[in-house]
């Protein structure tokens, strides 16, 4: 459905590899679904120096290299909306010179004011940019919209977050201001209000009665790549668990909101993250677990440990993996222990929320440790998407031995439904003003307070280990202490790489 104005979108960190990936690619399905204003012009701006045609080439490539195409006449349709303004970030003139090319852009296609911008840069960059842009009125809406699109980190720990707040909101409205974070646009993730909200069996067993507690895992295979010199300032707890993981906790602990408004959905998330219990300086080593990879033999090939990455320390204590216990103190979810974990490195790339339901009050059965967790739902968020509900059944023959079978659904069985991007629907959703899926403020600020004492106990105890896992494995064995019923780990949907092969389950 199209129902974007005209507008001119600017990407600022033009020639970088979110770019490449990720935002041109997203911009060109959403091309080819017809689901762009009549008018829509690119304006990728960035430090390189490149000519139009230059960058046209470039994202063309990308375009070929990151999306499956059918017809590469759409490409050359789509990349003549593209042009690009080199700029240097801090230089005042500099800003002088956009704002002079997006009017004559917008002269030339015959679009008013209405521009988003995209901070695609370093996080260094996202307080200069904005104010830069306000002091040549490029945040005023008198002759159109004008939207921010602010990428995460937004901050590193709860100081700096409240300063860029209060920075940005100097020269900014809240309501201009997108903080993007991309797992709110996965499908799977917005399908967990679904799954919860729309589903009679579901939502009455959805609290501390029937739930033993819940486990969010979002691992990855890869390690940092390229990005060991982001990655170094940031670790895994700021990478994934102060927004992504978090945004997922929010999504399946929150009371149901009062209708699909963006401000009572983003309330009931709010609500959630209030009630996290603080966890306290001295219990940060009893809850929180970090790792780091170390080199290994994966499939025969060996693969360097986080410290032999680009651009990384030979004594970095950077984490690339996080496990945390925590608490929700509210009446649906009371005493019910929360698990998260994320780590790089791990043996495949899989998030999934499981929700552990209690056994039954007796053991009729003669059922084995196993089926101690017997009832398990697990929403698969990626890769296979779908929904599995774990079950006991009567093993046939004999006697009346339990054994655990599966119900599954996958996406992938529905035919003709092809899963959106998670960019392609933020994307859209900054064009049309719908904020339902990023991120406010108070989040954002409530997510960092919650997570302080564990970045300062990382930070500053000398005494917290930082334990080492060889690459391919499930992080640090230690991780399964957070885990209070000792006959219980955590899921492993996959075998360690170390074992014959990687084998998946859903
Ligand atoms: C990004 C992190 O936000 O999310 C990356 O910076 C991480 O380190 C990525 O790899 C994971 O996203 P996804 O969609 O692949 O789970």
């Amino acid at each position: 459905m199209n129902n974007t104005e005209n507008h001119i979108y600017v990407i600022f960190g033009a020639s970088g590899d979110l770019t490449k990936r990720k935002l041109v690619p997203a911009l060109y399905a959403l091309f080819v679904q017809k689901m762009l204003p009549e008018k829509f012009v690119l304006l990728g701006a960035s430090r390189s120096d490149f000519s139009d045609d230059e960058f046209r080439s470039r994202m063309r490539e990308a375009i070929i290299k990151f999306k499956e195409i059918d017809d590469e006449s759409q490409v050359d349709q789509f990349v003549k909306k593209l042009f690009y303004t080199s700029i240097s970030f801090d230089d005042e003139a500099a800003y002088q010179k956009l704002s002079d090319r997006i009017k004559s852009l917008r002269k030339e296609f015959n679009i008013n004011g209405n521009t988003i911008f995209y901070l695609s840069t370093p996080p260094s960059l996202y307080g200069i940019i904005p104010q830069k842009l306000a002091a040549v009125e490029l945040n005023k809406q008198n002759d159109g919209w004008k939207r921010l699109i602010i990428e995460k980190p937004f901050g590193y720990d709860l100081e700096s977050a409240i300063q860029l707040k209060e920075l940005l909101l100097k020269d900014w409205k809240e309501e201009q201001i997108y903080r993007i974070d991309h797992y709110l646009g996965k499908e799977t993730v917005q399908n967990l209000l679904v799954t919860r909200f729309s589903n009679g069996i579901f939502e009455p067993l959805w609290n501390r009665n029937y739930i033993n507690h819940v486990e969010i895992t979002s691992a990855e295979s890869i390690g940092v790549e390229k990005r060991g010199g982001y990655y170094e300032s940031s670790g895994a707890l700021r990478d994934m668990v102060q927004n992504h993981l978090l945004q997922v906790v929010g999504l399946t602990a929150m009371e149901s909101p009062s209708s699909l408004d963006p401000i009572a959905i983003r309330n009931e998330i709010l609500k959630v993250f209030q009630s996290l219990r603080p966890i306290k300086k001295e219990d940060v080593k009893n809850v929180a677990i970090r790792g780091q990879y170390l080199s290994s033999k994966i499939k025969g090939e060996q693969v360097p440990g986080y410290r032999e990455e680009e651009g990384v320390k030979p004594k970095s204590v950077t984490e690339t993996y996080a496990a945390l216990k925590f608490y929700i103190d509210n009446w649906r979810w009371g005493g019910v222990p929360f698990y998260i974990r994320t780590g790089k490195r791990l043996p495949t790339r899989v998030t999934e929320v499981v929700i552990h339901f209690k056994p039954t009050p007796h053991f009729l059965f003669s059922q084995n440790d196993v089926c101690q967790s017997c009832n398990q739902l697990v929403i698969r968020i990626q890769p296979d998407e779908g929904i599995l509900l774990k079950f006991g059944m009567k093993t046939p023959g004999s006697g009346f031995d339990v054994q655990n079978v599966n119900m599954a659904f996958h996406y992938s069985d529905l035919s003709n439904q092809r899963i959106p991007s998670a960019y392609e629907r933020l994307l859209h959703d900054t064009m049309k003003g719908d904020s339902t899926l990023f991120a406010r403020t108070e989040e954002v600020l409530e997510a960092w307070k919650f997570l302080t004492p564990v970045i300062e106990c990382w930070k500053n105890d000398k005494d917290v280990p930082l334990f080492g896992y060889p690459a391919g494995t499930w992080g640090p064995e230690n991780a399964d202490d957070l885990i209070e019923n000792k006959k219980m780990t955590w899921r492993y949907p996959c075998k360690n790489l170390a074992d014959d092969g990687v084998y998946c389950e859903l």
